[in-house]
């Protein structure tokens, strides 16, 4: 199988948590927006969902989902399926690689559990093999860059991006992130920092990894 097999296979393996008359907490990415064609094609109805992205909330809008204002919902909402990146064995992750991460920690977070769907190619021993995307206030970048420069990584400007909030992306090279909840919160407490793609604070619950011998549920180690 090819890793857009593998994805799908993985997306499609995330439905069984979703629950009937549920809002449903929606990541970004190409494995998710297989999750997404699959939410949309569910022998039950859900109420609809929460959106990560403007990108998701499209997709899911073409395919007849309602979306919901986050701040509009007043009720639990059980799951939240997005990709990721890299996962370590205790499933802190590193997210950001579609640009979204800010939106996804926030819709994470109003989720009581978190499901991360990814083929198998994203589990690592160490995270930080993957450029860590971090969300920065426009006229911090040179601030936020020396500072990720004197923590040991090498800062890069995204060229031509811009995040759904308004903010650039620095992708951040050569970190190698053997404590990632330390990280987590050093560099978020960096002024004009909105958020780094490090997810620990709040990891994944439960890993669904696309291998060639099928999909794995992984739970934190
Ligand atoms: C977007 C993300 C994605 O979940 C991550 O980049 C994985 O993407 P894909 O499923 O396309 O491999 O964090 O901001």
């Amino acid at each position: 199988m090819d890793q857009n097999q593998l994805k799908k296979e993985t997306a499609l393996a995330a439905l069984e948590y979703i629950k009937p008359n549920t809002i449903v907490g929606v990541g970004t990415g190409s494995t998710v927006n297989f999750f997404i064609d699959g939410l949309a094609e569910l022998d039950f109805e859900i109420k609809g969902a929460v959106s990560s992205s403007e990108a998701s909330t499209q997709r899911m809008q073409d395919l007849g989902i309602k979306v919901f204002d986050l701040n509009e919902v007043n009720e639990t909402i059980p799951v939240y399926v997005d990709g990721a990146d890299e996962s370590d064995a205790g499933l802190n992750l590193i997210k950001g690689g579609g640009g979204a991460l800010t939106r996804e920690k926030i819709v994470a977070a109003c989720c009581d559990q978190f499901v991360c769907i990814a083929d198998e190619s994203k589990l690592v021993d160490t995270l930080g093999k993957f450029p860590l995307p971090i969300e920065v206030i426009p006229m911090a970048q040179a601030l936020v860059a020396r500072k990720l420069e004197a923590m040991g990584g090498q800062p890069k400007l995204r060229e031509g991006f811009t995040t759904d909030n308004g903010n650039i992306i620095l992708d951040i090279h050569d970190l190698q992130i053997t404590n990632p909840l330390e990280m987590e919160k050093e560099i978020n407490d960096i002024a004009g920092v909105v958020t780094t793609g490090i997810f620990a604070i709040n990891a994944a619950d439960i890993l669904l990894l696309g291998t060639q011998k099928g999909v794995k549920k992984i739970l934190p180690a």
